[in-house]
């Protein structure tokens, strides 16, 4: 068996956060690091979505090119991901040629089979924006539940799939205006066709959590129509049809095709090119796509009927949708700023004691809430107070009273036996929870195994026996060193950094999952370290309050790479200066040396206004200067503050009051 595991690709028009984390990243990663123990032929593939309205909106409200925007965030979202203990096989982005030829292939194999038509369609239309209004571009109310912010994709409260003109009162998500109808041509995937195939084809997958079962039977009764695929949009990929110039792909068409694409860029790079159909060719693979509830339809349906049109491809085997992850107690919010950014959280702590509190506390069956208490608790009181005592104080015993010798194990008794085998029912647990993605109860067992250890430890009272029974003693910290070399491997899917600094500790080189039954014990101790650091209380309210705030200034940074916060644009001390006198400096035709009145000081500037204004022309103007930048000097000449003029290749314009005031009052 292979195993093909994917998260969905993440929008490259921001940073990861948590509830990014929860739905689709943590649990694969956690899910694949224990396939790989076990020696499962697996890859996980993954990659940046770098199409679709959600970008170029981004980038439209950063003033730089959609291109931009993902380079930008590209490498911030692969480096958070590492650093995070998340790895992927491949991290590969959609913006790629190879992708672009996978979508334009897809496309015309399923274009050739019949299942495209081009459909002249009414679409909502700008005319001061001059474009087609697609998806996102436009918001209204919802037809369904009366949302006023319902996007043209979706209704987030009710989750309805929109069609823009669907929308009540749609307006210009860049303008406002109402925009009009008009006519353009779109192709559409005939998904109407695949519906008895998907029925027949989800009705095989009895096993599958009931939430994405829940969702695909209200689809399918409701009846499946036929999609527009593609968009009036110039950022994305290009529908390879020559009546169809100027078109690009909905995003929804072309991202999931990256899960292919991703794993061809994985081969080349292995210099295997071919390497990638051994998985997506592959019947015995089983494709396993990790995702959020709210890309269900998508994967579960949509995805599955293009996959049947090409038919070429295996489809998924398994779809562990997560639901929604709350903060405190209320709705995560990236476009108000209610989010709890990874990289945030990384330069603070370190990634494991995250990776815990998320595992334990999955949205695998209902909606959660994150709290910093919560996080907090598990920190101190599970992770230091638990796993980390009990490593601890065995080594610590070891080293006191066996100069860090480890007793091998001889003999036995009944609490001992017990005990072990405890452990190993709890490893088999773990395998059986993991495999059938119960990664939250995987998790809790991985815990209760060190709380045995310290149950064990307490009622052995070692330090009793080491003089009364020395035998007894040696057996105790025998079979503890064994439940540390156990823990070592079990905690690696959850806590790698962690599992590591064991591994350390026992001298113990590479193992596999199975070793985790029958553990090696080594027989010293190598170097020992405190695995987690308790957290102070002040934690808790400190965190939250910047979640509540919500104006931080680096997670405001974040969203929108050329935004500032309001803070930041107050550092510019701007006023209205007039100017007093005027001169050309000599040997440059574009230079004045300006004297300008503050009200209470006169200043020397250097303003390049000289090509459109004679020195005669601005003597006695308002102008506007920003006064609190470092004085600079320019051609000999000291400049102390910089006029503000509106500049278009060789037409400048002065920025003026548009009646004069005080010279020295403040411009805000
Ligand atoms: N970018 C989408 C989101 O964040 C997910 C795309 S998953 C894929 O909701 F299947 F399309 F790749
Ligand atoms: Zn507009």
């Amino acid at each position: 068996m292979k195993l093909l595991v994917t998260s969905a690709l993440p929008y490259a028009n921001g940073e990861i956060h948590l509830g990014h984390l929860a739905g689709a990243y943590l649990p694969a990663d956690i899910y694949v690091k224990y396939h790989r123990l076990k020696g499962t032929d697996v890859i996980f593939i993954c990659g940046s979505d770098e199409h679709g309205v959600p970008i170029t909106i981004a980038a439209q409200r950063a003033g730089i090119s959609p291109k931009e925007l993902v380079d930008y965030y590209h490498p911030l979202i692969k480096q958070s991901f590492e650093k995070f203990g998340i790895e992927f096989d491949n991290y590969s982005r959609t913006s790629l040629s190879l992708h672009y030829q996978t979508v334009q292939n897809f496309f015309l194999q399923i274009y050739r089979r019949g299942f495209i038509t081009p459909k002249t369609t009414s679409q909502l239309y700008c005319p001061r924006c001059k474009m087609f209004l697609a998806d996102r571009y436009v918001e209204g109310a919802c037809p369904s539940c009366g949302n006023n912010e319902a996007r043209g994709d979706q209704c987030e409260q009710c989750g309805k799939w929109l069609e823009p003109f669907e929308l009540i009162d749609p307006r210009c998500k860049i303008c406002g205006m109402t925009p009009e109808r008009r006519e353009t041509v779109h192709w559409f995937f005939r998904l109407s066709q695949f519906e008895t195939n998907l029925r027949t084809w989800l009705a095989s997958k009895t096993h599958w959590k009931p939430n994405v079962m829940r969702f695909c039977e209200g689809w399918l009764k409701r009846g499946l129509v036929d999609r527009p695929i593609t968009r009036d949009l110039s950022w994305g990929v290009p529908v390879p049809l020559p009546e169809a110039k100027g078109k690009v792909f909905y995003v929804w068409f072309d991202a999931p095709i990256g899960y292919i694409s991703a794993t061809q860029d994985w081969a080349e790079s292995l210099g295997k090119p071919d390497l990638w159909k051994d998985y997506w060719f592959n019947p015995q693979t089983k494709l396993v796509h990790f995702i959020g509830k709210d890309n269900i339809v998508f994967h579960a349906i949509v995805w599955p009927a293009m996959l049947m049109a090409h038919d070429e491809f295996i489809l998924p085997s398994e779809i562990p949708a997560n639901e929604f992850l709350n903060l405190e107690g209320a709705k995560l919010s990236t476009s108000r700023n209610r989010a709890i950014w990874l990289s945030d959280y990384l330069s603070q702590y370190p990634p494991d004691p995250l990776r815990y509190a998320l595992a334990i506390n999955l949205p695998e069956n209902r909606d959660v809430d994150f709290t910093w208490a919560d996080f907090h608790s598990r920190n101190n009181n599970e992770l230091a107070d638990i796993l980390g005592n009990f490593i601890n104080r065995v080594a610590v015993f070891i080293k006191r009273y066996y100069c860090g010798k480890i007793p091998q194990l001889t003999g036995t008794d009944p609490d001992s036996e017990n005990v072990i085998k405890m452990a190993q029912e709890i490893v088999l647990r773990i395998e059986g929870l993991i495999e059938g993605f119960q990664i939250k109860d995987a998790a809790r067992e991985m815990m209760n195994l060190a709380a045995i250890g310290n149950r064990y430890f307490d009622h052995s009272a070692p330090w009793r026996t080491f003089s009364a029974d020395r035998a007894q003693c040696d057996r105790t910290m025998a079979v503890c060193a064994r439940l540390i070399s156990m823990l070592e491997i079990i905690t690696y899917p959850f806590l790698p950094f962690t599992s590591r600094k064991i591994a350390k500790m026992l001298h113990l080189g590479k193992r596999s999952w199975h070793d985790a039954l029958n553990p090696v014990v080594p027989s010293e101790l190598g170097e020992t370290e405190i695995l987690f650091q308790k957290l102070p209380e002040e934690i808790i309210i400190q965190e939250r309050s910047k979640l509540e705030s919500g104006s931080d200034n680096n997670v405001k940074n974040k969203k929108e790479p050329s935004m500032i916060s309001i803070e930041e644009f107050k550092k510019i001390d701007l006023r209205v200066a007039l100017v007093k006198s005027a001169e050309r400096i000599p040997g440059t035709s574009k230079l004045l040396k300006l004297i300008i009145d503050l009200g209470k000081e006169e200043r020397q500037i250097v303003a390049g206004i000289g090509e459109a204004y004679s020195p005669e022309a601005v003597v006695g103007k308002q102008v506007v200067v920003v006064v609190n930048l470092q004085p600079a000097t320019i051609r000999g000449v000291e400049s102390f503050g910089m006029l503000l003029a509106a500049v278009d290749g060789k037409q400048v314009a002065l920025i003026r009051p548009d009646q004069d005031v005080t010279p020295g009052t403040t411009v805000t």
